[in-house]
């Protein structure tokens, strides 16, 4: 085998991986309208690429209305929601997969068309982010500026955050992954250009950090940490994010989760700043993997930018425990078995990433339907 290290078993919490590919949260915007509910075609879409003892981490899916920032993104808040999500989990179970939710509130990312009755995104200060957005309508218009969440709102979010960790684990998941990365409503609570707060929730970094702890903790309470993952990007600037000492923030997060004992942490590495990855990557950029590896003392998943030959090496050489990918997982339905025999991959297409229809999205052929293909078609 090419690959030894990438089939290795790897225990998260307490499940049994049966190897270290995991696939990252990838939104689709997919999700059935009206409502943002989870349908058919996306159980489909999961369960052709679980397998065995494989980890899949959903799409990023928002705790209520403010929270969201796409249209057609997927919600974990109403009943609809939760009997789509079952879907979803029980055609991954069905191939022994694993499945997580990623719990996503974006913050000052979100865009008052998508929640008319709550007024303005909320973020932890209110600073405009540059560039522009998305509206519930799929126009791009420039950001707001966003409402400062007041101290008294924080206690319901971190509940409404633990309720969607209940919803999750109604809906059939196996865990869930907070969405600490990328420029979301947590990321802007860390990283001190976003946060200007002068109350228990900014200035210090253990104030910034005071958020997404209680996040953790919330959804510790539901599922055991050991189900709970951390989703963060040290160093991002998608989103039009930063921080003036991200070393240091992120030594002191990363070590107060491993303290907390989740299960595991994910960490997108800084060479891959922009999100949906559009940009060469940036190899002068810091290694996460690296840099932090001695502070976290559970499973460590990296991502961004990796092929299997970088996998590989990042696990032979102790970076990381797993590997996620995420768009040749999008393109490649039995990515696992491309890997096991190290065959060539399926490219993908950029242009059918958000939004759509079955096309660009179930109907990447496996190696099995190309080899079955007749010649010339
Ligand atoms: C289409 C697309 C959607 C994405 N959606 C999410 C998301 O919902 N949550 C998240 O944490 N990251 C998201 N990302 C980032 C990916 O999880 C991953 O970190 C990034 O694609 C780099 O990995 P890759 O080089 O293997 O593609 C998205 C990326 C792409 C391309």
């Amino acid at each position: 085998m090419e690959y030894p290290n990438l089939f290795k078993p790897l225990r998260i919490g307490d499940l049994e991986l049966s190897h270290r590919i995991v696939m990252a949260p990838l939104t689709r915007l997919r999700s059935s309208q009206p409502g943002n509910i989870p349908g058919p075609i996306n159980a489909s879409y999961y369960g052709q690429r679980a397998t065995p003892g494989g980890l899949l981490i959903s799409e990023a899916s928002q705790i209520a209305p403010i929270g969201q920032g796409y249209p057609a993104s997927p919600g974990i808040h109403s009943s609809e929601q939760l009997a789509g999500w079952r879907l979803v989990t029980r055609a991954v179970h069905e191939e022994g997969g694993f499945f997580f939710i990623q719990l996503w509130h974006v913050g000052r990312i979100s865009h008052t068309s998508f929640h008319p009755e709550d007024g303005l995104p909320v973020a932890p200060s209110a600073v405009r982010p540059a560039g522009e957005t998305m509206t519930a309508s799929w126009e791009t218009v420039p950001f707001e500026t966003p409402r400062p969440l007041d101290r008294a709102e924080i206690p319901q979010l971190i509940e409404t955050y633990r309720q969607a960790a209940q919803h999750a684990m109604v809906a059939g998941a196996d865990g869930v992954e907070i969405h600490g990365a990328n420029g979301y409503l947590l990321d802007q609570f860390l990283q001190d250009r976003t946060n200007l707060r002068t109350d228990e929730y900014g200035g210090s970094i253990e104030n910034r950090a005071r958020l997404l702890l209680e996040v953790v903790d919330a959804a510790s309470s539901v599922w055991g940490p050991g189900r709970v993952g951390v989703r963060l990007s040290p160093f991002g600037t998608f989103n039009d994010m930063g921080d003036s000492d991200p070393v240091r923030l992120f030594t002191y997060v990363i070590r107060q989760l491993s303290a907390r004992g989740i299960g595991y942490l994910h960490l997108i590495e800084p060479r891959s700043s922009e999100s949906s990855g559009g940009a060469p990557l940036d190899q002068s950029a810091p290694d996460a993997a690296t840099l932090f590896r001695d502070s976290f003392q559970g499973a460590l998943i990296g991502a961004g930018g990796f092929t299997g030959d970088l996998a590989e090496a990042a696990i032979a050489a102790g970076k990381a425990d797993a590997v996620a990918f995420g768009r040749w997982f999008i393109s490649n339905p039995d990515l696992v078995e491309r890997l096991r025999q190290n065959a060539p991959l399926n490219p993908y297409d950029r242009s059918t990433f958000y939004g759509g229809d079955v096309r660009g999205y179930t109907d990447y052929p496996t190696l099995a339907e190309l080899e079955s293909m007749p010649v010339g078609a």
